[in-house]
């Protein structure tokens, strides 16, 4: 693993200059639907920002494949960590590799990043939004909209292609938010906060249709909640972090095979005893 302390590669940016950036070859169609699953490697990490510590000595690994949730209290860092992996920061110190890379124009060809808020193009229809990165790889407009539409039929979207952003409500934002995520063809999904704008019904309806998305494809991923129970259904495994500068105090698996309904996965034994533990660990951190 190589240090990585160049410079920033791009100040951080939504989701377009990070999902858009590998030009994809000679043929604007390859690696469209999720590129395969890529190893994410984070070592002895720190970052600031001014005299404000944010990251301290952070170690994680995210196997080929594998879901870590990441939560921790507002604030404490989790958008940051991911703008580092994905590229878009230079950490202060450590060591960073995604799919074997360590440069951050190689991690941030490599990674695709959902952005805490959905930024969809107003201007643009639901298609052309989710269509955006095989468009500005290369593709025709009738050709990026051909990858995307057989998804919008999966992703409970059909019939909305032309719909405008204002049109949509908010978890159907979300989900062509995550189309568009997907449509970048990545090795490796990051996740921030995917849910966090929506109310708790609509948002226990995501979390089920993100666990049958995450489930139907291999991907490697790492999600950024500050919600535990999202963090342990949807998951492989999680990554407890303290307040500000974000350390790790707990690792925990996830209880329940993703593919299970939510409330017979939330409600079973297992999960409530890792959620405990889970929330324990974040009471710890607070002290
Ligand atoms: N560009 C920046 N310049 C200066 N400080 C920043 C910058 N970005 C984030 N911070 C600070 O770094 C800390 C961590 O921010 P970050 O957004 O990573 O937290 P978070 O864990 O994602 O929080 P939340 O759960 O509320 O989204 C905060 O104190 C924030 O004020
Ligand atoms: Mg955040």
């Amino acid at each position: 693993m190589r240090s990585t302390s160049e410079a920033p590669a791009t100040e951080p940016q939504p989701v377009l200059s990070l999902a858009d950036r590998e030009a994809g070859g000679s043929d604007p169609t390859a690696r469209l639907e999720g590129g395969s699953p890529g190893a994410v490697e984070v070592h002895d990490l720190g970052h600031s920002f001014g005299e404000l510590g944010v990251i301290e000595l952070l170690e994680l690994s995210v196997s080929a494949g594998e879901v870590l949730g990441v939560v921790g209290p507002s604030g404490c860092g989790k958008s940051t960590l991911l703008e580092l992996v994905g590229g878009l920061r230079a950490p202060v110190r450590g060591a960073i590799e995604v799919d074997g890379a360590g440069a951050a124009n190689e991690r941030l060809a490599r990674c695709s990043y959902m952005p805490q808020r959905d930024l969809l193009l107003p201007w643009l229809t639901a298609i052309d939004n989710a269509a955006l990165a095989p468009r500005n790889r290369g593709a025709t407009r009738a050709e990026a909209r051909r990858l995307a539409h057989p998804l919008f039929e999966r992703f409970g979207l059909a019939g909305f292609e032309r719909s405008r952003p204002s049109e949509l409500s908010g978890g159907m934002r979300q989900r062509i938010a995550f189309l568009r995520t997907l449509l970048a063809g990545k090795p490796v999904l990051l996740l921030d906060e995917p849910f966090a704008s929506l109310d708790a019904i609509t948002r226990a309806e995501m979390q089920e249709w993100l666990a049958e998305a995450l489930a139907a494809e291999s991907h490697t991923a790492i999600l950024v909640t500050h919600d535990v129970e999202e963090a342990l259904y949807l998951s492989d495994r999680v990554a407890v972090l303290s307040p500000r500068p974000a350390r790790l105090i707990a690792e925990l698996r996830a209880p329940s095979p993703r593919a299970l309904p939510r409330l017979d996965a939330v409600t079973s034994a297992g999960f409530t005893a890792t959620r405990e533990r889970a929330l324990a660990a974040l009471a710890r951190g607070r002290r």
